[in-house]
């Protein structure tokens, strides 16, 4: 069954353009919670029925509080802005299959809003195995920059990007990662708007089954309902659809059909 409640909103704060970090005191979330995962938020606008897909960024278990970063990307994301510490947010979740974490030497590759779950990953990773070697390549539109130290606390090497190149390497994430030495990643994680991922995903052709991609940006409704989520993915010689709110949001990058019109 899945988790439906008020969260008291503790803090929801602007920090780049457009973009906003949420807290959430809501500890059944919390402790249940995998990286990867995403919640529902509702607006409480009966015009706008539809949840608020947001990927989870970081989750405090001891103190029962849950981060999301969000960027306003219309009216419901913008009502959602405009909420205030103390008052009530409907959430629903934890929902999604999350991250399968690996071990050895990893790569995060991130751009934008794609950005936030890699950190919560990358304390799965740690917690997993302190041995794990994580090297992460975020990108951001400007230097307007988000996460960066939380990030740099427990990842070996961080390197950034920006579109306009006011801050760190001139390009987006997955070019910056395409500069570093990325033949020695063992396993991959991305997540971030789909050219970027199908991009990487071409990059990658040889090494697909060690591409984790997270779809976060492929959702309707958020609960399995509405089919808008829906991609192709390899069944043996055929392919399916699955729903990337139910069967995902992360999926191997060896079974997605990125070359099919839909998929
Ligand atoms: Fe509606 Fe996945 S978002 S079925």
């Amino acid at each position: 069954m899945i988790n439906s409640n008020n969260a008291l909103i503790l803090k929801n704060e602007q920090v780049a353009r457009d973009i906003y970090v949420i807290e959430l005191h809501i500890p059944n979330i919390t402790f249940i919670c995998r990286a990867g995962q995403f919640v529902n938020l509702y607006t409480g606008n009966n015009a706008m029925l539809l949840p608020r897909p947001i990927s989870i960024c970081r989750a405090d278990k001891n103190r029962g509080v849950i981060k999301l970063v969000y960027r306003i990307a219309g009216k419901g994301t913008e009502i959602i802005s405009r909420m205030k510490p103390d008052s009530l947010i409907r959430v629903m979740g934890p929902l999604g299959n999350g991250f399968k974490l690996e071990h050895g030497k990893v790569a995060l590759v991130g751009g934008g809003v794609g950005i936030p779950p890699l950190l919560e990953l990358a304390h799965a990773l740690r917690e997993n195995d302190d041995e794990t070697d994580i090297n992460v390549f975020i990108g951001y539109r400007n230097n307007e920059t988000f996460l960066l130290n939380e990030f740099r606390e427990i990842c070996r090497h961080v390197d950034i990007a920006t579109d306009d190149g006011s801050a760190g390497f001139h390009g987006n994430s997955v070019d910056l990662f395409k500069n570093g030495d990325t033949t020695q990643a063992d396993f991959v994680y991305a997540c971030g708007p789909l050219p970027m991922l199908k991009s990487l995903s071409e990059y990658m052709r040889n090494r697909a089954d060690r591409l984790f991609l997270s779809l976060e940006e492929r959702m309707g409704c958020g609960t399995g309902a509405c089919m808008g989520c829906a991609v192709k993915v390899r069944d043996g010689a055929n392919w399916v659809y699955k729903r990337v709110c139910r069967d995902g949001p992360v999926f191997t990058a060896s079974d997605l059909l990125f070359d099919i019109e839909g998929a």
